[in-house]
């Protein structure tokens, strides 16, 4: 059995360990739901304080020339796009997740007009789907978004297809799809792809451009640990910036917002997809998470994820198949995100009570628990820890008490 020995030898060996030190968790917590939300790096709350203190509280609207907020967006995005295989001018920090799907998808369609279809699948996240299904609404007949099993993508790829759809990382199981391939087989059927990066940006180098995808979205709450609710970003190739109109217009996104000019004109290349006021404090936040994101080796990260899954993978696999576990997510390292899942029928108690036992992780329905490896502040012994404690609870059937059986708003 792999004992908590190996795992601190694992850790000793870790060139990314001293990075744990930048985030401010709690003593003796193992906190692995960097999937969901990030933790703290002390760096963002002296940024934000500084922000507040010197920029905001003393300069204040001078601060939007002098300290250079204005550019904000697109110098973060420029920061972004490092970790994602984007060229400088390709990426840029707005709104949500949510909102720039619903303005990528409605400004792309325009650009394949005798097509119809957004294609997407069955297991992507919901939310992506409602987006679409919104648009869809608001466009009315013909257009369809289709969905069928991820497996099934490929062949879905015909001549009615407009855009493809994708999350790259599923949020449940922590499959990684082939975005290499796929995209070639958007192009080679003629449609564009669009690619939600939530659990792909940070857990692993992406190469946006060495794909030759489209376009695509992303949190920063995540695996950048950029803050609750921290903004979103979006990416949009050179190739196509020139074609791609926003129906969004807004004001940041015209070629001279203080101008106030009577007629929308959309800014040079990725800035038109600017809509309102960027929210600054959260950016500044992102900002400082993101200076420690890009002082780690992208494929030193690569590597200690899949080091961390594979420690997990083999853990559960030893200790906790008898006590009904299954694990989701892929074995084969190419298909793997930065995440560990299980099924289990009783997966909701489980993860209460592996929260009251000082291990966080979550649980997305029907029955699946989740466990992050942000690969720049989790440790081996963490996961070791997390293993252990799992399997004593399991066998003292701590799960069953009344209070881990109610469902929280958030699981
Ligand atoms: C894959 C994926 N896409 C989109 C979203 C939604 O992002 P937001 O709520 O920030 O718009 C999430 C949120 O967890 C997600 O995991």
């Amino acid at each position: 059995m792999l004992g908590r020995e190996i795992a601190r030898q694992l850790d000793e060996a870790d060139p990314l360990r001293r990075f744990r030190t930048a985030f401010d968790l709690p003593p003796g917590a193992i906190y692995l739901a960097g999937n969901s939300l990030g933790a703290l790096p002390h760096k963002a709350v002296e940024r934000v304080a500084t922000v507040m203190r010197e920029e905001w509280g003393k300069d204040l609207i001078r601060s939007w020339n002098v300290h250079d907020w204005i550019d904000m967006p697109s110098r973060v995005g420029d920061r972004i796009g490092q970790l994602i295989g984007a060229a400088p001018g390709e990426t840029v920090i707005a709104d949500s997740t949510s909102v720039n799907l619903m303005k990528l998808l409605s400004a792309a369609l325009p650009l394949r007009p005798d097509r119809r279809v957004i294609l997407s699948d069955t297991e992507n996240f919901p939310n992506d789907l409602y987006i679409a299904q919104g648009l869809v609404k608001l466009l009315g007949a013909p257009y369809e978004l289709r969905l069928v099993d991820p497996d099934e993508i490929e062949h879905a790829l015909d001549d009615s297809v407009a855009i493809l759809m994708m999350t790259e990382v599923d949020y449940r199981t922590g499959r990684r799809h082939d975005m290499k391939r796929l995209t070639q087989r958007a192009h080679a059927a003629g449609a564009l792809t669009l690619w939600d990066l939530c659990h792909s940006v940070g857990a692993f180098p992406v190469d946006l451009n060495g794909c030759e995808a489209d376009l695509a979205v992303g949190c920063t709450y995540k695996y950048l640990n950029g803050g609750p609710g921290s903004p979103a970003f979006l990416f949009v190739t050179t190739r196509l910036q020139d074609q791609i109109q926003p129906y969004l217009s807004g004001w940041m996104g015209h070629q001279k917002p203080f101008a106030f000019d009577l007629e929308y004109r959309p800014a040079k290349g990725i800035l038109r997809h600017l809509a309102g006021t960027p929210p600054i404090l959260a950016t500044a936040s992102l900002d400082a998470a993101l200076e420690i994101m890009l002082a780690a080796d992208p494929d030193a990260l690569r590597k200690k994820s899949l080091a961390l899954s594979d420690l997990l993978i083999r853990l559960v696999d030893e200790r906790l198949t008898d006590h009904g576990f299954t694990i989701v997510t892929p074995r084969d390292h190419a298909q793997r995100g930065s995440q560990v899942s299980l099924n289990h029928p009783s997966g909701y108690p489980i993860v209460q009570a592996l929260i009251a036992a000082g291990v966080t992780g979550d649980f997305r329905a029907p029955s699946t628990i989740r466990f992050g490896l942000a690969p720049l502040y989790t440790s081996f012994e963490d996961v070791w820890l997390a293993a252990e404690t799992l399997v004593a609870l399991m066998q003292e059937e701590r799960w069953r008490r009344p209070e881990f059986q109610s469902r929280n708003a958030v699981t």
